[in-house]
């Protein structure tokens, strides 16, 4: 059964007016991107990164989807169960579009964590105001539920499991400067890279000099005007 391996980023919900992390010079809203996403920032100073949160959070509430994010969740529908979406965003567009099945990786601004029992608890778009109790087990001491530089990603456990299981890997979005697309992409045969900039390869050991030159195929545009030329590729790929 032929499985797709989606992986998306900040640039799928560019076009709904959520900032990406590399174009905006190392500030995000006025926020010092190291400070905010990092336990070396948190451990400093959890006031100033739980304030940095509670505006993501309250920023997405009125966030709709874009025609990507209606697309890919269509997608997911068309081709039930054999569509493996991991999402490095932690906005909930995907799933106000409908989609269902959606991994966060890093994962998402609508819920809280405890930091005793590490389970998550629901918190939609309200601010964390320090009253919070665990749901699970009593505790008070919660936190963001994103995943911050200097800490384990578990869901990345999902990488692994899409690698192997899936035949066509297709990236959305990403800068590759977190999750390097480039290992990703060697493992497939087939490849679909969606950015409207071409990105720089990182490594010393990359022979090539773009990221999409390890793609079979480049589509450089933005994500909601990919997708017609993405679902083309799709279903000929799913269908062929
Ligand atoms: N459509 C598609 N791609 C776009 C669009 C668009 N409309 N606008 C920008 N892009 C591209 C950019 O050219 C860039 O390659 O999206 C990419 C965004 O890259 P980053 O800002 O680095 O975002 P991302 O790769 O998701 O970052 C990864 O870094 O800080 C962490 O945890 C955070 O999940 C995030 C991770």
């Amino acid at each position: 059964m032929k499985k797709i391996m989606i992986l998306s980023g900040a640039g799928l919900s560019a076009e709904s007016g959520i900032s990406t992390f590399r174009d905006s010079d190392g500030l995000w809203e006025g926020y010092d991107v190291m400070k905010v996403c990092s336990t070396q920032g948190w451990i400093e100073d959890r006031a100033y990164v739980t304030s940095f949160y509670n505006e993501r959070r309250a920023t997405i509430a009125d966030k709709e989807p874009n025609h990507a994010h209606k697309v890919l969740a269509n997608l997911e529908k068309k081709y039930r169960g054999r569509v493996m979406h991991l999402t490095q965003n932690v906005d909930n567009l995907l799933e106000k579009a409908g989609a269902k099945e959606v991994i966060h990786l890093h994962g998402t601004l609508t819920d809280l964590r405890c930091e005793a029992c590490t389970q998550t608890f629901h918190v939609g778009y309200a601010p964390q105001t320090g009253n919070e109790v665990c749901p699970h087990c009593g505790n008070k001491r919660v936190r963001h539920n994103v995943v911050m530089f200097g800490e384990a990603a578990p869901e990345y456990v999902h990488i692994q499991q899409a690698i192997k299981e899936c035949s066509l890997f297709i990236s959305i979005g990403t800068s590759g400067a977190v999750i390097d697309v480039i290992p990703i992409a060697k493992a497939f045969k087939h490849s679909i890279i969606i950015d409207p900039k071409r990105q720089k390869t990182v490594s010393m050991y990359d022979p090539k000099t773009y990221i999409d030159e390890y793609f079979e195929h480049f589509i450089q545009k933005k994500a909601g005007e990919a997708m017609e030329d993405m679902m083309a590729i799709v279903d000929g790929f799913m269908e062929g």
